[in-house]
Parts: C-alpha cells; structure tokens; sequence
C-alpha cells in the first residue's frame, strides 16, 4: 500500500510530500493498531447486544493456548467439575476449594462472570451424603440439613463473585410416564428436596440468580413435564429464576421449532432462560453406556463437519430471535481436544462437539455462528 503511494506522488516536490507523507506514516500506525495488535473479536464480542457467551472448564485448561482461547472468546466460565458436591465436599466435614479457588480466581482476574455448578445432583455425589456412620438411609431431616449446610458453605464461600447457580440437575425422569426421577434425594425427602434446596440457595445469596438445569428440555414431553415442576415452583412462591437447557444436542435434535417453542414456554413463567452446557454432537443422543461395535467409525468426515456447521447455524438463529428470553449461553469445554462426550457413552468412540478442532482452531461451525 505505501509503495503505490509514494509511487503516486513521485512527481510532487519537497513541500507537497511532507503533508501526505505524515497523513500516510499516521493511516498505518492505526492500521497496524488495528489489525494487528488488537485481541481479535470473539464469539462474546459478536454476540455482545445478545447475550453472555461462556465455556465450562477444569483448571488444567486456564494456562497456556487454552487460557489465551478462553479469554479472547468468552466472557462467562462454568467450572466443569470442581464445585460438584462429590468434589468440593468429600467427606462431611471436609471440603476441597483448591480446584475450584483456582477458576474462581482466573474468571476474577480476567473479568469474567462465573456461573455455579451445581449445588443438588444424583450424580457425583460423595459416598457419606446418604448415610449415616453405619451404612444406614439418614432421615428427611438429616439430608435436608446436610443439604442446607452443603449450600450455605459454597454459596457463601463465593458470595458477590457467583452470579448464578443451576440449584436443582436433572431432577425430572426421562421416562415420560414418570415425573420425577427416583433418586435418593426423591426417596428421602420427595418433592421437597427442590423446594428446600432453592429456599436455602435464596437464603445464602439472596443476589444469586438460580437457576432449574435439564436435558432434553426441548423433547416435548420432557419439557411439558419440567414446565409443570417449574409452574408448581413458580405458584408455590418458591425462588427461581431461570432454567437452563444444558444443550447436550447433536446433528440430528432438536429441530428449530422445538427449540423456539420450548424457549417460549418456559419463558412465559418469567423465567429467563441459558443454555448451559452446549455442545453438538455428530452421533446420535444415547445415554447407555456400550463398546464401538464392530465396522463403526469415529471419523470427523466432511459430511458430518458440514451438517454440523449447518445444525449450529440454526440453534444459534434460534437463539438470536429469542435475546430478549436467552441470558446466556455456555459451551461445555473449550475444544475438541478434549469434550466429555469423548468415550461417552460408547467406550473407544472419539466427539467433535464443539465449535474449536483439536489445534484449538476455528471450525466451519464457529464461521456459521459468527456470520449474521
Ligand atoms: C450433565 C451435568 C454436567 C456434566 C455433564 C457431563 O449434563 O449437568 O455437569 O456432568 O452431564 O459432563
């Protein structure tokens, strides 16, 4: 660009160079500024007037490419693993901060928001929470006082830096003759277990958003069966604020209209609505776990990357349409150099759920998101 420039003006004399001459050294100066040295815009730079863009992260991903990645892209962090229940609190009357201090500590110092999770699971719970000294079922009163005193600790632990907190997972059954799922929380203290947990989450951080979170939440019968556990919450006065929609979806669900509808029923509760753990997976949804069968492939083809791009393309303008009901929106792990789906549920079976390849570079999917 400067040699044709100044192959234009080989013809002026002394005096009239020197005027251009500076206009073109500041142009350049700006322009290297620019292009250059400026951080590159990410996913929550071209969805800043949409909503919150967040990824969910073990601390090994906050040093090095990874942590360079996190903070050019995303504005919000969920820590993976490290404040469930069976992690932080391995025995009663022990708790483990180190992991997540430390993603505590990184979202801090490079001003991203932190959303908690999660505080109620049947899943990844430690060994003693059920029982007592000698192997036996606890009372009602016994969880529901372990439950209050589990919240209060992290909630309060973390109070002002935690924005929100998905309070109750999973608690509705994937069986669509049932409601609720028969977990040791249900067994032992029934419905309350919900209501009791999101009264002690309120109470610890009255500022905290809470949040209900679910998979298969745009399936229509699951989601009529969680809007009728969120309506009964909402009519009974208890405090929540949202659902999340975990997003564990793939190539082939859910379609746009499910998606669309289930955001709006949801929402008419006056209830804002996240997407919490979104991933796409190239496979089918399955939840058993089994082996590769024989003949079953694992390859990331040009078909699947293509139909991949195409299905995040359409979640995402379903999400855009809907930015006055979506919050936020959090991707569960950073790239496919690692996802949980790897191995899950089909041992031996490599996922490329996510919108960054295994060199942490943008894939055809993170060009469809960013082009509106
Ligand atoms: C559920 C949980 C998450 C995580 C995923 C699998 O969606 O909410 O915390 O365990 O399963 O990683």
């Amino acid at each position: 660009m400067s040699k044709i420039y100044n192959k234009r003006n080989e013809n002026f004399g002394m005096k009239s160079v020197a005027l251009p001459s500076l206009v073109l050294c500041f142009t350049a100066t700006a322009l290297i500024l620019i292009t250059g040295c400026a951080p590159k815009r990410g996913l929550k730079d071209v969805y800043g007037s949409y909503f919150y863009m967040g990824v969910a992260v073990s601390p090994q991903s906050l040093s090095g490419q990874e942590a360079v990645l996190i903070n050019q892209q995303y504005n919000s962090l969920t820590p993976e693993n490290a404040m469930k229940m069976e992690p932080i609190h391995p025995e009663e009357n022990r708790y483990n901060w180190t992991d997540a201090d430390s993603i505590v500590n990184f979202a801090q110092s490079n001003g991203l928001r932190i959303r908690g999770h999660n505080l109620c699971w049947h899943e990844q719970t430690p060994p003693w929470l059920f029982v007592d000294a000698n192997g036996k079922r606890v009372t009602k009163e016994v969880l529901l006082a372990r439950l209050r005193s589990h919240i209060f600790t992290v909630m309060q632990r973390y109070k002002g830096k935690i924005y929100a907190w998905d309070v109750v997972n999973e608690a509705v059954d994937d069986d669509s003759s049932k409601f609720l799922r028969n977990s040791p929380w249900y067994q032992i203290c029934g419905e309350d277990f919900i209501t009791s947990a999101f009264r002690y989450a309120h109470e610890a951080d009255p500022k905290a958003l809470l949040f209900y979170n679910d998979y298969n939440t745009e399936r229509p019968d699951k989601r009529d069966r969680i809007y009728k556990l969120l309506k009964k919450l909402k009519a009974e006065g208890v405090p929540i604020d949202g659902i999340g929609l975990q997003g564990h979806w793939s190539i082939y669900e859910p379609s746009a209209t499910d998606l669309s509808d289930a955001i709006t029923k949801y929402a008419s509760l006056g209830l804002q609505v996240q997407v919490t753990e979104l991933d796409v997976s190239v496979y089918p949804w399955e939840k058993n776990k089994r082996e590769l069968r024989p003949g079953e492939s694992d390859r990331f083809t040009p078909a699947l990357e293509q139909k991949q791009a195409e299905k995040y393309a359409a979640i995402f303008k379903v999400l855009r349409d809907h930015k006055k009901e979506i919050t936020g929106v959090t991707f569960w792990n950073v790239s496919d150099r690692h996802s949980w789906l790897d191995e899950y549920p089909v041992s031996g079976r490599k996922n490329y759920p996510l919108l960054f390849n295994q060199q942490l570079q943008p894939k055809k999917a993170y060009q469809e998101v960013i082009k509106f």
